[in-house]
């Protein structure tokens, strides 16, 4: 059951992005390109091949979002749904169907197959205890859940793992737990679940994965499966949630009860393909049931689990559906030297790229994919960035076909000029150019997409290196048959280089190819032979890459230092003093009063003088508020005087008391002020 079979049609599927947020480049390195090199590189090979992918609309954080925005759930799927899909759209991910999990396919999908898997016994079922909120009469998801870490004692730790100490918690960790909800202390409620055992199916997880695919899984993926049957041990998962946003329960009495979003999401592979087949009249079922189909799984490394584990054991236990023959999952893509961070804002999003860059989609591509986290974790950085473009696409692929374009137009009026007869270099260059289609083609049927993309860019070196030295704009004179010999070489290796970068750089492959105005592009396997006929015509030349300055460099790298700087800001918020007692605090007299006259100290940048109604007396008061008000501005002002403060001398004067005041992050000053229009020595408790 491995790559050498014999297969007759791909489902290829790239996992499906959350839709509570835009998607950024670690998305596209790690998934979406290197999924869709595969899939145009089948389809030049003339393979049946259904590309799938669509939005994951289900889970808590989803709710969580739609609450903190005042939106519905759905209405935040909804906005992010359009914006992802139209970022993949510009980027050329050339999926057959971008569909979504809160369609109505899908649930009906997704609760057959539990309801199968039901019907079959394969689910075992346990009670048991869960926070529930009284108030708002609902059960707590673990993020539903804040209290104190019994850790480090940080108090705002999540009832699935503390943010401050990075420990994974569970709910009934937490000290002194509190509902996100109504902010109550939660109830203990009995709460029914299903359970998928995993432990029981270790036997045929073991003979799948570990003796079967031992030599054609990445190393990475693999040794997390083998982690997880032979170390952390398989266990039974809750396949279900208290909630009510996601695929209801197709049992009686479960109101209130989805299925868990990490049950629900692959099946959307399947609701996606079934909605694709309907449309346009394909039999969804073969490319998901019939063992002569090949399934593949793009994802990143957060995804092995379930891609390799659970939803295996859901296929096989449901009994009609294949496994994957392979789950190329990627390691992680750093930015900058440091981990893309989504709440840090240390990322660079691609619909803001696509604002930035107009037209220069495939240079992300193309980065992305030379510096794709293979093997291990890379960095991204716009330094590499800039130069990836300028000295590999610019000097080099773009450099050899401008060169010879612009030649063929020179000399020989935009016609393909008929060769003579070919010396030495110029079989060298055209055999040479025959075996890259199959070298291109055996990196990335092993999913390795770099070296695939480098292969490509090896046959535009060896286009360039044989047009520099054949040097025909100085043997024209002479020789202008020799020239003919080789332009009409060097369109040939353009025609290949047409074809042979489409899967990595489908916008350049495209306006090369109408460049040459080549009427069919080849198969892939012919792609390496000469496409272009003696006399045939071409289009005018214009540029394919262009050179990325500085200028555009530092921009970006400046806003992402910005974002760092805003993120450090946002972090200066004063740690919280020693606790205090009730009588501490009442023993502080606090009034409302109406500032009578201010003056400024003379001397002073920053103190004010000032006579305030404190409804007891009317007293000077001095404060250092000069740079946040002006004097003028202050009469009649209703604050806020703690008024039994010990009288203090400040620059000569004596000052009876406080005004409360607000201190913003960057320093400026705020006075307190009651809502409503209380009369002057109004206490205040
Ligand atoms: N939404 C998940 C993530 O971004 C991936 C889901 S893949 C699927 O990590 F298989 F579940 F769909
Ligand atoms: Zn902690």
């Amino acid at each position: 059951m491995n790559s050498e079979k014999n297969y007759k049609r791909h489902t290829v599927t790239a996992a499906l992005p959350y839709a509570n947020g835009p998607i950024h480049i670690g998305h596209l390195a790690g998934v979406y390109v290197p999924a869709d090199i595969y899939v145009r590189y089948l389809r030049m090979k003339g393979e049946d091949v259904v590309y799938i992918c669509g939005s994951d609309e289900h889970g808590v954080p989803i709710t969580i979002k739609a609450k903190q925005e005042g939106k519905t759930p759905q209405q935040v799927v909804d906005h992010y749904h359009e914006l992802i899909k139209d970022s993949f759209d510009r980027f050329g991910i050339s999926f057959d169907i971008y569909s979504r999990t809160s369609s109505p396919v899908h649930h009906e999908t997704a609760s057959a197959i539990f309801k199968t898997l039901y019907d079959k016994g394969a689910f075992t079922e346990k009670d048991s205890g869960q926070y529930y909120d009284e108030e708002s009469g609902q059960f707590l998801a673990d993020r539903y859940i804040t209290g104190t870490c019994p850790h480090c004692g940080y108090e705002k730790a999540y009832g699935d793992q503390c943010e401050n100490c990075g420990t994974s918690l569970s709910p009934t960790d937490l000290i002194n737990p509190r509902s996100v909800l109504s902010g109550n202390k939660p109830v203990m409620k009995k709460t029914r679940h299903w359970y998928l055992p995993l432990d029981q199916h270790e036997e045929m997880l073991r003979k799948w994965i570990l003796e079967s695919h031992k030599d054609d899984w990445k190393p990475n993926v693999y040794g997390q499966c083998r982690s997880w049957i032979d170390h952390q041990g398989l266990q039974p998962r809750a396949v279900t949630r208290d909630l009510t946003w996601g695929v209801k329960l197709p049992l009686e009495n479960t109101e209130g009860k989805v299925l868990y979003v990490w049950f629900d999401a692959p099946i959307g592979y399947i609701s996606a393909t079934r909605e694709w087949g309907e449309k346009h009249g394909k039999d969804w079922e073969k490319y998901w049931k019939d063992p002569q189909s090949k399934l593949v799984h793009f994802i990143g490394k957060d995804n092995i689990v379930f891609h390799c584990i659970m939803f295996p054991v859901v296929l096989k236990a449901e009994g009609s559906y294949i496994l994957p023959d392979n789950v190329p999952a990627n390691e992680f893509l750093n930015l900058e030297g440091d981990k893309i961070s989504t709440s840090r804002n240390w990322a660079v999003w691609l619909h803001e790229y696509l604002e930035d860059f107009p037209g220069k989609e495939d240079v992300l591509r193309y980065a992305l994919c030379a510096a794709a986290p293979e093997t291990k974790d890379n960095d991204f950085t716009w330094k590499d960035f800039q130069a990836r473009n300028n000295n590999e696409l610019v000097a080099i692929f773009g450099n050899f076909v401008n060169r010879t374009l612009v030649l063929t137009h020179k000399y020989f009026d935009g016609t393909v000029p008929a060769p003579g007869e070919l010396q030495e270099t110029d079989r060298e260059a055209l055999d040479g150019m025959a075996a890259y289609p199959e070298k291109i083609g055996k990196a990335i049927e092993g999913y390795r997409f770099r070296e695939a993309l480098s292969q490509m860019m090896n046959l535009a070196r060896m286009g360039n290196r044989y047009l520099t030295e054949a040097e025909p704009w100085k043997v024209f004179k002479q020789d202008p048959e020799r020239v003919k010999t080789v332009l009409h070489t060097c369109l040939q290796i353009c025609a290949g280089m047409a074809a042979l970068s489409q899967p990595f750089l489908p916008h350049t492959a495209k306006k090369l190819q109408k460049m040459l105005a080549m009427n069919n592009i080849p198969q892939w396997e012919n792609a390496g032979q000469s496409q272009l006929q003696q006399g045939h015509t071409i289009n005018k030349a214009e540029l394919l890459f262009e050179k990325i300055e500085d200028e555009s460099i530092k921009g970006q790298v400046d806003k992402l230092l910005d974002s760092r700087k805003n993120n450090e800001a946002g972090k200066k918020v004063a740690p919280q003093k020693e606790a205090v007692s009730f009588d501490d605090f009442t023993r502080m007299d606090m009034r409302i009063a109406t500032i009578l006259e201010a003056e400024k100290v003379p001397k002073t940048k920053k103190l004010l003088k000032m006579t305030v109604d404190s409804g007891i007396d009317k007293r000077t008061v001095v404060a250092g508020i000069a740079e946040s008000y002006k004097p003028e501005e202050l009469t009649g002002k209703k604050v806020v005087l703690l008024a039994n403060l010990t009288p203090r001398k400040i620059k000569g004067i004596e000052s009876h008391g406080m005004l409360l005041m607000a201190e913003n992050k960057d320093g400026s000053l705020s006075f307190l002020s009651p809502e409503k229009p209380f009369e002057n020595g109004s206490t205040i408790s």
